[in-house]
């Protein structure tokens, strides 16, 4: 990237990879001024002249990952979905929403700050708690913070909203924000339905599958009535396994139920997304070959062409 001396107004070219996510002081080797640079957000769609504000920020696709079942690829989702959007040149910000925080040690954050320091800093500007992360990533990252939302500010009023009003800031650098949510159906799921446009259900192929993606179902179901919130939801079959008969059968009866609102592409059982998580890399840049990878990307083009 290239940093400017905010006194003399040099300019230098400085490795991307070289800035750490608290920042990193320089000295001007012209005027010796001392300042801090920090890695810079996307450029802006404010900073092109045919999007209005308000136009840009609607051109941002906000998708929460949600399902109250544990274990069904929520996260694997964000971040797989998340690199392939980037790999179609879209620009992508990952909010971690889970307490687990799954998704930001994945990507080599810990301890970093979340959603809770964003509402307790004194200005209350996510912009300056983005950070870009491995791979390119930009993350609003998760820590255990975060599980003190519900006891400090479920008493809020419009207490459902806070995610929402906070994205507004950060919504016109980005084309698509991907949320991941916690398996349960609570404050932080409710947080992020309401602040989206689209509802990801990953779902495995498996009998007590179908119930749990009901029970999403009925959940935006409910959002949408008592809000008149616009939110369109969409169930992905994840870690199919096709050699399976019963895994077979379930998709059958995934697709008959759900039609259109069941993506075409389908995800495969695939090892290499374990194999990728333990190099802490998305599973396309691990295994270009890799079926999961592909499918992800496919996923990708589904959703860019909706
Ligand atoms: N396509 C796949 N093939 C094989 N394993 C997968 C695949 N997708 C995800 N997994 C594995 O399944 C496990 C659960 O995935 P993940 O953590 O993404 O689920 P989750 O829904 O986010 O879980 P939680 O509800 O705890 O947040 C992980 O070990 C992950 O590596
Ligand atoms: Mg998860």
């Amino acid at each position: 990237m290239i940093i400017t001396c905010e006194k003399c107004k040099t300019r230098y070219k400085l490795k991307d990879d070289a800035i750490p996510e608290s920042g990193y002081k320089v000295r001007c080797q012209k005027c010796r001024h001392i300042f801090v640079v920090k890695k810079n957000l996307p450029e802006s769609d404010k900073t092109q002249k045919k999007h209005t504000p308000e136009r840009a920020a609607s051109k941002c696709k906000i998708i929460s990952i949600c399902n109250q079942k544990g274990g069904v690829a929520k996260t694997s989702t964000c971040i797989n979905l998340g690199a392939s959007l980037m790999l179609h040149k879209k620009r992508v910000l990952l909010v971690d929403f889970d307490v687990q925080a799954n998704l930001s040690m994945l990507l080599g954050l810990k301890n970093a700050k979340s959603f809770f320091e964003v509402l307790h800093a004194e200005d209350e500007d996510l912009k300056r708690f983005v950070i870009k992360a491995r791979h390119n990533f930009w993350v609003l990252p998760s820590n255990s913070k975060m599980a003190l939302l519900t006891k400090i500010h479920m008493q809020d009023e419009n207490f459902e909203y806070l995610l929402r009003e906070k994205l507004k800031s950060v919504q016109h650098y980005f084309d698509y924000i991907l949320i991941d949510t916690p398996p349960s159906g609570d404050f932080y799921t409710l947080n992020a339905l309401l602040a989206s446009n689209m509802a990801i259900v990953p779902t495995q192929c498996e009998y007590l599958s179908m119930n749990g993606v009901n029970h999403v179902v009925n959940m935006i179901s409910v959002v949408r009535e008592k809000t008149d919130h616009k939110l369109e939801y969409r169930i992905l079959a994840t870690m199919l396994n096709r050699k399976n008969v019963a895994a077979r059968a379930i998709h059958k009866k995934f697709r008959a139920k759900y039609n259109q609102t069941m993506f075409n592409t389908s995800i495969e059982l695939d090892e290499k997304v374990q194999e990728s998580q333990i190099a802490h890399m998305p599973v396309i840049q691990y295994d270009r070959q890799s079926h999961a990878g592909l499918q992800y990307l496919e996923l990708a083009k589904e959703i860019i062409n909706e």
